[in-house]
């Protein structure tokens, strides 16, 4: 079955995540890239994964600062448990008023995280990311690439994940990498070692050519 895919219909809305590891820039490119196409006139929402939505912030809560130990399973089974409740409540509303959604982190996250680095077959991550999702698929990703020892430098926060050991990191970017490579007409892979000012000008380039391709279709 093809899923129909909110935001195809004419004046739908435009679906673009951004995904990397930590200290990527994700977060800081994600608002810069609302903050234009919002002044360029778009309407736009700009969210994050875990998150995004008040259950789905418990569950974020739980799943980086929880002293007790979660299972893998139940890690994966956490993030998409957030991520249902965030498409339904958050991001396909947004879609289906037309606006650009802009998230930091998506399904790609869990089979980079849980599927590559924690050994969970990617058959099932991707079968939970399709129930969590109903078949939601971002129009264009972004993956912010850099090396594991760049990125934890530049990062300040300490949860779960970011205490991993850098072997950890590496596959999770070795993940990334091979799912980009399996979809190279949704992905973009941006060197995120260039200068803010140079990724994030490749970034609009990408969306903007994108929306315009959209509007033509
Ligand atoms: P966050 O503080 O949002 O990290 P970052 O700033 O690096 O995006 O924490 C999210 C953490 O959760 C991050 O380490 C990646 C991890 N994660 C998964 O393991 N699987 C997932 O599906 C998602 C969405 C995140």
């Amino acid at each position: 079955m093809t899923a129909v895919q909110v935001g195809d219909e004419p004046g739908g809305g435009f679906f673009v995540t951004i995904e990397g590891i930590e200290g990527a820039g994700k977060s800081t490119l994600a608002r810069f890239i609302g903050g234009r196409l919002q002044s360029d006139g778009f309407q736009v929402i700009v969210t994050a994964e875990p998150g995004g939505d008040p259950v789905s912030e418990q569950i974020r809560r739980l799943l980086l600062n929880s002293a007790d130990s979660i299972t893998v399973r139940a890690e994966l089974l956490l993030f998409e448990a957030a991520r249902a409740q965030h498409v339904e409540r958050i991001i396909k509303p947004a879609l289906v008023e037309g606006k650009v959604v802009i998230c930091d982190r998506f399904t790609d996250s869990s089979l980079a995280y849980q599927g590559w680095a924690r050994g969970i077959d990617p058959r099932d991550v991707q079968m939970l990311n399709d129930y969590a999702t109903a078949g939601l698929k971002p129009h264009l990703t972004l993956l912010l690439d850099l090396p594991p020892e760049v990125g934890l430098a530049r990062t300040r926060e300490v949860d779960r994940f970011s205490r991993e050991g850098i072997e950890f990191h590496h596959v999770v970017r070795e993940g990334y990498l091979a799912i980009a490579k399996q979809e190279p007409g949704r992905f973009v892979v941006i060197d995120a070692q260039r200068p803010f000012n140079e990724v994030a000008a490749l970034a609009l380039e990408v969306i903007n050519s994108r929306l315009r391709a959209k509007d033509t279709s």
